[in-house]
């Protein structure tokens, strides 16, 4: 199955592909939208980024990134990807939730509002027995929406120190929510 549209109250959430860079390449380029996950990228970062995104998705099924649009303007982008397969998680029946979005955006009530419905998406359409999210410990906002979504924080960890500029505070946290803890949030 591959990355289906996806529509909210508010937002409708389309399969990232290559229309959508110039948007992105806008969203990275913002230093307080990436304070926490790496710093403001070039172009060329940005494109790198997408063309890696876009060739998970592919081999993925259904899973990867969906940029979101309000009114038919762009937002940012929700992710609902597949665990790293060198990672620690079993990438069996689990995913990855993300979600950055322009600033202008912030604090109206979207991140949780598109999460809700790729985290329906991913647990009752995909069959996903696990959802879960990783951020900075000192990330409030990102905390704060998990938190809201009924994610559990399960463990505190050490990033890994080549995806960050030198000096970058690594302490990271990671949240999760079952298909057994969403049905009974339902
Ligand atoms: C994290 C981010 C996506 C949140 O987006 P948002 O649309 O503002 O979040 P929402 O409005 O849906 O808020 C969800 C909850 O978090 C709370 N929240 C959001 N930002 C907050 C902040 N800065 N401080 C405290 N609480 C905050 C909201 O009050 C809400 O809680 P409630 O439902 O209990 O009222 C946004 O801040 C962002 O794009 N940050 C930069 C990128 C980033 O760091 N992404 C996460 C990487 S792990």
């Amino acid at each position: 199955m591959s990355q289906t549209i996806l529509r909210t109250e508010r937002a409708q959430l389309v399969p990232l592909s290559d229309e959508h860079l110039e948007y992105q390449v806008e969203l990275d380029a913002d230093p307080e939208v990436m304070r926490y996950v790496g710093g403001a990228r070039t172009r060329e970062q940005v494109e790198k980024k997408h063309r890696e995104t876009l060739a998970e998705a592919d081999r993925v099924p259904g899973l990867g990134y969906w940029a979101g649009f309000v009114a038919g303007d762009f937002a940012g982008y929700w992710i609902l990807r597949a665990p790293d397969p060198d990672g620690e998680e079993s990438v069996e029946g689990q995913a990855e939730l993300g979600f950055r979005l322009l600033r202008r955006y912030w604090r109206k009530g979207l991140a949780s509002e598109g999460s809700r419905e790729l985290m329906r998406h991913g647990l009752e359409d995909l069959g996903l027995r696990r959802i879960f999210a990783r951020a900075s410990a000192a990330n409030t906002a990102s905390r704060a929406t998990m938190a809201a979504l009924g994610l559990q924080c399960v463990r505190e960890f050490q990033a890994d120190p080549s995806y960050f500029p030198p000096g970058t505070d690594l302490r990271a946290v990671e949240y999760a929510i079952t298909r057994e803890q969403w049905g009974a949030r339902r």
